[in-house]
């Protein structure tokens, strides 16, 4: 079985539903307490091994390319005041471990998973969308790298949604389960509750064998008029070993702006730094 160690980063998409925030600002770039919603996440994949992370990117995100690059001029001047570069730590990487390719048209999930099929080449990969910002310990992706060491295929990360909100994400046909492992006997993107077939979702992580490439390739656009990658998900089932891993820890779906708010609100209450005063300022309220 091939290890896991490239990761997709899909980062193209417009996000309407945070303007005017992300008017010029690429929605991947915004913050939660002191750090962009891209670093969370390729924190997340760097601590489950991964080696090198491909963004997807489109117009106008450069921004998130530049935050993995040296900053000479802030460096030089940090350093000739006698500040710690510290801060900027977690943002580097060896030449070539950041890579970029280009999604000219946002045409859907599954068209920029696509985009990045020359990088990807022959190996399963990662895919993760940083506006799913999910805290555990270990971090979700590690966790489900330790559940593709043991079943291999695909693994995508699932999570009970309420019955209410199917239309909102990809829903699973589940088959067998054991402990947070489910079967994935179907997928079917965005149905109505009426329609749905079980509550367990998809959420923003995925591991996925390079097959997945040359059906998205031919599948054409689906739900929304785009290409989904849920529909290049479900070709694969029943040709290769498929599961949900039900994470354990929490997401927060910072791309909506309730998501948003709690998340800075739960990861400031976390950290040692702000939590105390932004506690004693909640409890005030
Ligand atoms: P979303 O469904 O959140 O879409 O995409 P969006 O365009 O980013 O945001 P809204 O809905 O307009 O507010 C899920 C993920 O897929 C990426 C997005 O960048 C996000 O990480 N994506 C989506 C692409 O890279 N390309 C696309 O064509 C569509």
């Amino acid at each position: 079985m091939k290890p896991v160690r490239k990761a997709v980063f899909p980062v193209a998409g417009l996000g309407t539903r945070s303007l005017p925030a992300t008017k010029v600002m690429p929605k991947e770039m915004l913050t939660i307490v002191d750090r962009p919603l891209i670093q969370y996440a390729v924190e997340e994949a760097r601590e489950a091994g991964i080696e090198q992370m491909i963004f997807v990117t489109g117009r106008g995100k450069g921004a998130l390319e530049d935050h993995f690059d040296i900053a000479y001029e802030l460096e030089a001047t940090m350093k000739a005041r006698g500040k710690s570069l510290e801060p900027l730590e977690a943002t580097r990487f060896p030449p070539g471990a950041v890579v970029s390719v280009r999604q000219q048209e946002p045409l859907g999930l599954g068209h920029a998973v696509w985009c990045a099929r020359d990088v990807v080449g022959d190996e399963p990969f990662a895919v993760l969308l940083p506006d799913d910002l999910m805290v555990g310990r270990p971090g979700c992706l590690a966790q489900m790298v330790e559940a593709y060491n043991k079943v291999g295929g695909n693994i995508v990360c699932a999570q009970d949604v309420a019955p209410e909100r199917t239309a909102s994400y990809g829903i699973i046909t589940p088959g067998a389960r054991d402990g947070r492992l489910t079967e994935v006997k179907g997928l079917v993107e965005k149905p109505k509750p009426e329609e749905a077939p079980s509550t367990l979702g998809v959420v923003g992580r995925y591991i996925l064998q390079p097959e997945i490439m040359e059906i998205l390739g031919n599948i054409g656009k689906g739900a929304g008029g785009e290409i989904q990658l849920t529909d290049g998900m479900a070709a694969l089932i029943g040709t290769q070993p498929f599961h949900g891993l039900t994470f354990d820890g929490d997401r927060h779906d910072c791309g909506d702006r309730t998501g948003f708010v709690i998340a800075n609100l739960a990861l400031g209450l976390a950290r040692d730094d702000v939590g105390p005063a932004v506690r004693a300022y909640l409890a005030d309220l």
